[in-house]
This record gives C-alpha cells, structure tokens and sequence, in this order.
C-alpha cells in the first residue's frame, strides 16, 4: 500500500507542495505540517496557488476600508475570510460584528441593523442599539447579502451613502464608522439583471471583490485540511490523531467536495468518529464519498448480477446512493434546500419531489418506485 507521502506527490498537486511557502516539512513526522501560508494565524490553512493568491489579496485590502464583496460557493471558508481582513486591519481591536441575513424575517433584520428605540413598534420594551453601532471602529459582515429584502436594500443604500443611521422609531440619525465586508454565494450581477438586488446597492457592495476558489480547485490543499481537522477532533475527542491511509487520501482527493471545506470538516468528523484504531482507512469515510469516488466498477456479465447482489453488500441501488448524498448535502447546508438544490444541479421541486418520495419509500420498503 502507499504511503500517505507518496499519495501527497499524486497529479498536479504533488510537485510543487514541497517548495510552496505554506507547507513545512516536520521534522520528526517527515511528513507536511498543515502550516497555512499568508493567513495561517487568521486560521486559514492551505498551501495551493489559489489560496496564497487568496491570502496576498486580502493582506493588500485589509487596511483599506472599501467595502469587500466576499463571493464563493457555500462552504469556501468565506466568513473566514471576513475574519481575516479584520484581523489584519487597523481596526482589529474594535469589535467583529457578524450577521446572517437569510437567517431572520426583514422586519427583524432591520431592528437588529439598524436598532429601535423603546415603544418602536409594540413588543419594543426597550430600545436596543443596532449591529452598525455595535461594530463601531470594527467591521460589520453580512453574510449572504442576496437574501436582503428590496425595501430593506433601499435603507442598506442609504446607510452605506450617508455612513449614518437612524435606528427605527429615533427622530435622529447617527454616525457609524464602520467596514462592512459582505458576502454571497449567489451571482449578485444575475441577480441585479433579474431585478431582484438593486443595482445602486451592488456597486455600493461590489467595490472590491474577493472570490474565494471552491475546495476542487485547491487540490494539495484538501489533505493540509484534512490532517488540519483529523488533529482539532482527535484532541477534542482527547485521542491519539490518527493518520490518513493512502487509499482514503486517494479518496479524498478524488472527490468534488460540493459543500467544499465544510463538507470535508464533516467528513473528517464521520471519519474520526467511526474509526477505532490509529489509522482512517476507506471504509471509516461516509458512504456517499466512497460510492461517489470510487472507480467505475467493471461492467458485469447480466449472468453475474444476481450473484453478485448476493455476495457484495457494498452494492447499493441508485436510489439510495442518492437518498444518502441528498441527505449529506442537506446536513453540510444546514437543511437549506435552495442551495442544496443549486449544488445538486437541480430544481427546489425537483428536490422536494425527490425528498417526499424517500419519505414515502422509508415508511413503505419495497415500495420504492426507482428500486424497480
Ligand atoms: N482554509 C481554511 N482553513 C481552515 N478551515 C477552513 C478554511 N476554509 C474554511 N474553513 C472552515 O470551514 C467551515 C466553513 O467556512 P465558512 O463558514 O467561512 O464558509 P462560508 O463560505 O462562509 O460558508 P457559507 O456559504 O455556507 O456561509 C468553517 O468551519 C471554517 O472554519
Ligand atoms: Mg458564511
């Protein structure tokens, strides 16, 4: 079997991981020490070309305060990013101030933004100071920016013109000096030809952009996660860290990674949690990678499928390979069924349809139309 070092020295990613300023050869292990590159105390690890492009760019735009567009698919690491153009930043001491906006209805949203005075509207008790005070000399990210209502939009403009707000029920405005760093995983410029974002809004947002690669793109960087994250849950676990085998890094490298770094991070997680020695082998990765990944099986004779079927139980039915995938990418989107359709390459309905009909053959086995 390989080693895990030679496994490293497979296709492209191999030649130059060696001489990349992001990895280091430990000592004692022999082996790559997952030390990131420019943004290594930020978090970020990886030692690919995308990611030391990544880092260069946002060590030139941290001290600049011009709104940063942080774009990428879900999972990419783009919070982290936020995070690092604040560390890196003059205002890194004040406050990091971070904010989902698809995670709370508009009329919350805007109180939270821009905060209320007491009798505002009749559950305001009392008067609450909003997310662009609270991030007062700091920075304000806003994730998943797309999700902002119209009307709501219209008042992010006139807060990102004016740098001031009037919180909700307040006869004054007031100043806010604030770096916001926005993010989405949607193509904003479709979106404002589609007329669901305002355009005045997204060159106000888009004035410097930071796309991060999706994890496929990053190819030696997988492995620099994965042992990155085999070590935080080994230790969390208080275990030894086990060592990737060859084959299960083969794997892992194979994969497209949809859900990107998250998705690994889950992996790992499976993976650590369901092996019992000192080494993951294939068999500790969740089913949906090893089906996904692994080579396409020879075509068998018809003769020998029914005996096959019945010595083999890694054979599974197309249907529950999907069942099980559409399960994995649901739980790496926390059961966001949008963008879990937008990376399955399907439609909402498609999906929903999809989803009623596991439900239907999970209460009914046998009674799955696609077994047949
Ligand atoms: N380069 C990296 N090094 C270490 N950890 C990373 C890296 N990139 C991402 N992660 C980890 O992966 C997870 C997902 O990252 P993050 O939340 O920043 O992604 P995101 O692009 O904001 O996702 P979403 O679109 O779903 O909001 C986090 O736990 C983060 O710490
Ligand atoms: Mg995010």
């Amino acid at each position: 079997m390989a080693k895990l070092e030679d496994c490293r020295h497979m296709g492209s990613a191999a030649a130059d991981l060696a001489a990349s300023p992001g990895s280091e050869r430990s000592a004692d292990s022999g082996l790559f020490a997952p030390v990131a590159s420019l943004l290594g105390d930020c978090g970020m690890i990886g030692a690919s070309a995308a990611l030391h492009a990544l880092g260069e760019l946002v060590v030139k735009l941290a001290d600049s305060d011009a709104t940063v567009l942080v774009t990428g698919e879900s999972g990419t690491g783009k919070e982290l990013v936020a995070h690092a153009l604040h560390d890196r930043s003059r205002r890194a001491s004040g406050r990091f101030v971070a904010l989902n906006c698809a995670a709370l209805p508009e009329a919350l949203l805007e109180s939270e933004l821009f905060g209320h005075v007491k009798g505002a509207f009749t559950s305001a008790s009392e008067s609450r100071v909003g997310l662009f005070a609270a991030a007062a000399g700091g920075t304000l990210f806003l994730d998943e920016i797309a999700e902002v209502s119209p009307p709501l939009q219209a008042k992010l403009l006139r807060v990102l013109q004016e740098r001031k707000v009037r919180p909700i029920g307040a006869a004054d405005e007031i100043a806010v000096d604030v770096r916001l760093v926005a993010a989405t995983n949607r193509d904003l410029a479709a979106d404002v030809e589609a007329g669901r974002f305002r355009r005045d809004l997204y060159y106000r947002v888009d004035v410097v952009r930071i796309a991060v690669p999706p994890l496929r793109e990053r190819g030696e960087d997988v492995l620099l996660l994965a042992e990155h994250f085999l070590a935080a849950h080994a230790a969390r676990l208080g275990r030894r860290v086990p060592t990737l085998d060859a084959d299960a890094a083969a794997v892992l490298l194979r994969h497209k990674w949809p859900g990107n770094v998250r998705e690994l991070q889950n992996c790992v997680e499976h993976a650590v949690a369901v092996s019992t020695g000192d080494r993951i082998g294939v068999d500790d990765l969740p089913a949906h990678l090893r089906a996904a990944s692994g080579p396409p099986p020879p075509e068998p004779a018809a003769d020998d499928l029914a005996g096959a079927e019945a010595h083999d139980e890694t054979l599974q039915r197309l249907s529950d390979v999907e069942r099980q995938y559409i399960g994995h990418v649901l739980g790496v989107l926390g059961n966001n069924k949008t963008r879990a359709a937008a990376i399955l390459g399907i439609d909402r309905r498609t999906l929903h349809r999809k989803l009623a009909r596991s439900r239907r053959a999970a209460r009914t086995p046998g009674n799955d139309p696609e077994a047949r």
